[in-house]
């Protein structure tokens, strides 16, 4: 087992990673009162609840099996959480554990950050991008029908514990859009571990258990420090948000359905680093490299079909990084120098959109 450590003073938490940790951590030890809600979806309760009900042998132990899928990120999911707190008496020194992707993570985050006023709760995350990035940092949400992650707090958790193991289970679709992730990190802010990456893709993508312990470990250790460095995004969190900007425009336009999150992150990125080509602050180089990654990970390297240039611009005007009406972009100043900026050439912008939209 490897152990990062989130510093955030009397908020600072531990990441625990390694295989098997899902039945040898000792998660009780981790738990302050005599209660705990283990909250997960249909999906994964057949998998994995069994083996963390078991560590709770000794206090009140509930659990709770939620439908699976983004579409049930919601304030009325949320409610049956509150529901199934308030049935089975849970008190202000509850433990909640969100064990599943994201989605169960941001959610059961949030539940933990209003019930009560604020309880505890633990983080188990089964996806690759929950382990890399969900999971860390204390931002939870739920989605509002008109826009994504748009009611939350910030409320970290007490621990993550990361069973790299549990990804033997996970979609080859998934583990790529949680991939673009990770490479997002070394492209932003490590460009040592970007050039691991590229050596070790084979093994990557061949799911060698070592080299995606060693990429989840990196990836939380750059977002550890990230987060500890700027907890509610003041500044320098918002650089984890390369490619985003661009992705969020087209998980609107294409109605969160067709395309995972990492999957728009990915040809998101491409086109950061395509304007940052054009902007002439990288070289041509590290777009086609990055292009041909995505691509052996199958992971979109281009915009959907029938995307165009205006409607880019009107669905990311609309991005939280928007300020007096500029849009501010995340662009690399080189490999692993990420910057956040509304200080670009406009033109730039527009021929990226029109390389990408075909126009
Ligand atoms: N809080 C943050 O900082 C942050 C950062 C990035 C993304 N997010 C959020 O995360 C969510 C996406 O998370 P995600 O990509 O993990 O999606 P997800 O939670 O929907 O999980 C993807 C799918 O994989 C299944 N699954 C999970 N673990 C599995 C396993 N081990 N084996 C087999 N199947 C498994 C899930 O049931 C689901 O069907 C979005 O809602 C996004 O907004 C939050
Ligand atoms: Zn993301």
């Amino acid at each position: 087992m490897r152990t990062l450590q989130v510093a955030l003073a009397e908020r600072s938490y531990p990441i625990h990673i390694g295989a098997g940790l899902l039945d040898t951590f000792p998660l009780a030890e981790q738990v302050r009162g005599n209660q705990v809600m283990i909250v997960t979806n249909e999906t994964i309760a057949p998998l994995y609840l069994e083996r963390l009900t078991p560590h709770f042998s000794g206090c009140q132990c509930d659990t709770l099996v939620l439908p699976d899928g983004e579409a049930f990120k919601t304030l009325e999911t949320l409610e049956s959480i509150f529901d199934a707190l308030m049935a089975k008496r849970h008190s202000r020194t509850t433990t909640l554990v969100a064990l599943g992707g994201g989605v169960i993570g941001d959610m059961v985050g949030f539940a933990a950050a209003c019930y009560q006023r604020g309880v505890d709760f633990i983080q188990v995350p089964t996806t690759l991008l929950a382990q890399v990035d969900s999971s860390v940092g204390g931002k939870t949400a739920v989605n509002h029908p008109r826009g994504k992650n748009m009611i939350g707090a910030f409320h970290q958790p007490r621990l993550v514990l990361i069973d790299t193991d549990v990804l033997a289970s996970l979609p080859q679709r998934e583990l790529a859009a949680g991939y673009a992730e990770v490479i997002k990190y070394g492209l932003i802010r490590d460009p040592d571990f970007y050039h691991w990456l590229e050596t070790n893709n084979e093994r990557l993508l061949s799911r060698d258990t070592e080299a995606l312990s060693e990429a989840i470990y990196r990836s939380c250790d750059n977002k550890a420090q990230v987060v500890a460095d700027d907890e509610t995004e003041q500044g320098n969190r918002a650089l984890l948000n390369l490619g985003h900007t661009f992705g969020h425009a087209i998980e609107t336009a294409t109605g969160y359905s067709k395309w995972l999150h990492g999957e728009a992150v990915a040809v998101g990125m491409l086109m950061a680093v395509n304007m940052s080509v054009r902007l002439g602050w990288v070289d041509a180089g590290l777009e086609a490299g990055l292009a041909d990654v995505l691509a052996q990970w199958q992971l979109p390297v281009a915009t959907p079909a029938g995307m165009t240039p205006d409607q880019f611009m009107d669905l990311m005007s609309l991005d939280k990084k928007v300020q007096n009406g500029q849009l501010r972009l995340v662009l690399l100043r080189q490999l692993g120098e990420a910057v956040v900026t509304a200080d670009y050439d406009a033109g730039a912008l527009r021929q990226t959109l029109e390389a990408f939209c075909g126009t």
